[in-house]
């Protein structure tokens, strides 16, 4: 019995360690797809606020985030986004899954955890299929304010309150969590 035991832990062991490297894999993936993302995005916004100014770069942000959301995702045989408890764009609600992590990343800033080292991973079930699922915060920063602070300039907020009825993201602070980016990697 006890060589049988021994036999069946042998023959699990490599399974298990490809597992856990394949786990290592695919967080890898997500980092690299987040970074992608947001790298992709600071980049347009930042040449559309230099270029003309906060209140075109908002419509530049509400074309541009979802094509290269889109565009990132097909590179890495994924689904990346970002999402926020406090969206703006109702097409970026956190689902039960983002939810739970956003509390998460919320209470773990709280203990003192620095908000852009923030990143959560599980293996779970979305939509019926076995999925890797990922979130990295993303951090408040200066710039953000313009936007999604509590001090928006008038023409800021007139356009804000016209292609976004429902926003939800005002009022941040520097160094909140604005949001994360979320992947999603079939099995
Ligand atoms: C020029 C105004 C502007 C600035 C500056 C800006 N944003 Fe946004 N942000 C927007 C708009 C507009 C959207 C909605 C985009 C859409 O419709 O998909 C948005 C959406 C987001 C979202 C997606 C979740 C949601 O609320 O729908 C995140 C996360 C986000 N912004 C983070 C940031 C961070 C972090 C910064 C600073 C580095 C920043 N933004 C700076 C205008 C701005």
């Amino acid at each position: 019995m006890k060589k049988l035991t021994t036999y069946f832990l042998l023959c699990l062991f490599p399974f298990a360690q490809a597992i856990a490297t394949d786990t290592e894999q695919l967080k890898q993936n997500s980092r690299a797809a987040a970074k992608a993302l947001g790298g992709e995005l600071k980049g347009v916004l930042q040449a559309s606020m230099k270029a003309s100014g906060p209140v075109k770069s908002l419509s530049v942000c509400r074309d541009s985030a979802p094509a290269i959301a889109s565009k990132v995702s097909a590179s890495k045989g994924l689904e990346v986004g970002r999402t926020s408890l406090k969206y703006r764009n109702a097409n970026n609600k956190p689902d039960a899954w983002e939810t739970a992590v956003l509390q998460k990343f919320e209470q773990r800033k709280a203990m003192g955890e620095a908000a852009d080292k923030l990143e959560f991973s599980e293996v779970t079930e979305h939509n019926g299929n076995k999925v890797f699922r990922y979130m990295k915060a993303i951090p408040t920063g200066d710039v953000c304010l313009k936007c999604h602070g509590s001090n928006i300039a008038e023409p800021i907020k007139a356009e804000l309150d016209k292609l976004y009825p429902g926003d939800r993201a005002r009022d941040f602070s520097k160094g909140d969590i604005r949001g994360a980016f979320t992947v999603i990697h079939p099995l």
